[in-house]
């Protein structure tokens, strides 16, 4: 491994026509190889893009044009050249070499060939992950996981950071990833709302950007076993607050996301227009009704599954809410609706146009007597939510929260066709590797 240190090393995307003549280095990856007689063009990549670099016999040492030559695609290198504006490169310009070196060679047997099949781009996600369309898909991801953190703070939320081993079920027993603790049994968070809840009594506003898991054998194109959400609570707030929390985040982050990511939504050659507030409301109920209307055969009481959000987000051209679930398809901890117990305070936020679901929540039970109740009918044992219960003795306050899927809405931005596209190692039921 070659190590020396040249002058200022520049990023790619920092090269312009305005630098036309002037002497760069850059430090990167050759993307691509095409030898031509005496020259060699090269396409090099870094975190920030690609450049042709051309390399003409003559210009730069021999020694170095003969590594230039015989260099592998994926070596890590360092050029130096003059920066040449050319309208019909990509960005404008390219990079006339006049030193060469290789840092690292890469074996010359790169795996990832143009046509490779998706199961075997998975096998190496590892490799695959330097693609110019992953590398564009992450940056989405990071830049929308920065406007949640940077709209939930100005709004008084506070960051919390949740435990992910932990002792209870969230969201059901059916989906926990048990694991051994120490000979004790414990799992891995599907949700870090019930700690969140807590942290609410001390900070009345929180939020957490951390990982689910949830051992689903579902096999779709929307659920991973591990993800990530954006979760908040905040006390002394009803169900129709937080939702205008939760259309608050998703407007400005979206926005945030789409002034930032310019470079990266032309990359990938998505329209993405920022949805508007007011998102529109309608009740479960109402939902059944307009899928019934549709020819969907529903029972009502059931839970919406991956054909009844696709039907149902296809009338709306903007992220909706379903409300008031009715309490049997739900988790313990939805309040009731005190004007009509069999259906919860609770929201799913949709996103439209066959979408479906990239946002959970709602009000929670904040009543002791009712809480415990709750879990019993849950079959649910009351003891081993006892610190749960206590959040209920001592100062409990009206507090609602949702959990947003980071994933599904990367995924609906950028009209991924599979949700693992928008992960850096996807976890599905079949793979834990690499
Ligand atoms: O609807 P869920 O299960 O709600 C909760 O976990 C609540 N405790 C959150 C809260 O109120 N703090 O999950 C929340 C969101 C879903 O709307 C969906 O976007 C995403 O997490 N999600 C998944 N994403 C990928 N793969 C899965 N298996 C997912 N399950 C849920
Ligand atoms: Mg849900």
């Amino acid at each position: 491994m070659v190590v020396e240190e040249p002058g200022e090393i520049l990023h790619i995307s920092t090269l312009s026509g305005k630098l036309n003549g002037q002497q760069v280095v850059l430090r990167g990856w050759i993307y691509t190889k095409r030898l031509h007689g005496r020259l060699v063009f090269l396409t090099l990549r870094d975190s920030t893009g690609l450049v042709q670099v051309t390399i003409h016999k003559g210009q730069l040492p021999e020694e170095e044009f003969e590594t230039a030559q015989e260099v592998t695609v994926e070596s890590s290198v360092t050029v130096g050249g003059q920066v040449k504006a050319d309208p019909r490169a990509p960005g404008g310009v390219e990079v006339q070499c006049t030193t060469f070196q290789v840092l690292a060679k890469a074996f010359d047997d790169y795996p990832i060939q143009v046509g490779a099949g998706k199961e075997f781009l998975l096998d190496k996600r590892h490799l695959h992950i330097r693609s110019p369309t992953v590398t564009a898909i992450l940056k989405v991801k990071a830049s929308f996981i920065q406007a949640a953190r940077e709209g939930l703070g100005k709004n008084g939320f506070i960051e919390v950071h949740c435990p992910l081993l932990i002792n209870v079920a969230c969201e059901g027993g059916a989906t926990l990833f048990p694991v051994n603790y120490f000979k004790r049994k414990a799992y891995l968070s599907q949700s870090v709302q019930l700690y969140q809840e807590a942290a609410i009594t001390a900070l009345e506003k929180v939020y957490s950007v951390e990982p689910s898991f949830r051992a689903e054998k579902s096999r779709t194109r929307r659920h991973l076993t591990e993800f990530w959400q954006i979760e908040a609570e905040a006390a002394n707030t009803p169900l129709t607050e937080i939702l205008k929390i939760q259309e608050n985040l998703l407007t400005t982050a979206c926005r945030l996301v789409r002034e930032r990511s310019k470079a990266e939504f032309k990359f990938l050659r998505r329209r993405f227009k920022p949805p508007k507030p007011p998102f529109q409301r309608i009740t479960y109920s109402k939902a059944v009704e307009i899928l019934r209307g549709l020819d969907v055969e529903f029972e009502w009481g059931e839970d919406f599954g991956a054909v009844e959000e696709r039907v149902l987000s296809k009338q709306f051209k903007q992220p909706f809410f379903v409300t008031h679930f009715p309490r049997r398809c739900k988790a313990f901890y939805h309040d009731p609706d005190p004007t009509d117990p069999e259906v919860t305070l609770s929201a799913d936020l949709l996103a439209p146009r066959g979408f479906g679901e990239i946002a959970g929540g709602g009000q929670r039970i904040s009543d002791f007597a009712l809480l415990v109740e709750s879990l019993k009918e849950f079959k649910l044992n009351p003891e081993d939510y006892e610190w749960y219960l206590d959040l209920r003795r001592y100062g409990s306050v009206v507090h609602s929260g949702f959990g947003m899927g980071v994933e599904r809405v990367i995924r609906w931005m950028l009209r991924l066709p599979h949700i693992r596209d928008a992960t850096l190692f996807p976890r599905t039921p079949a793979r834990v590797y690499p």
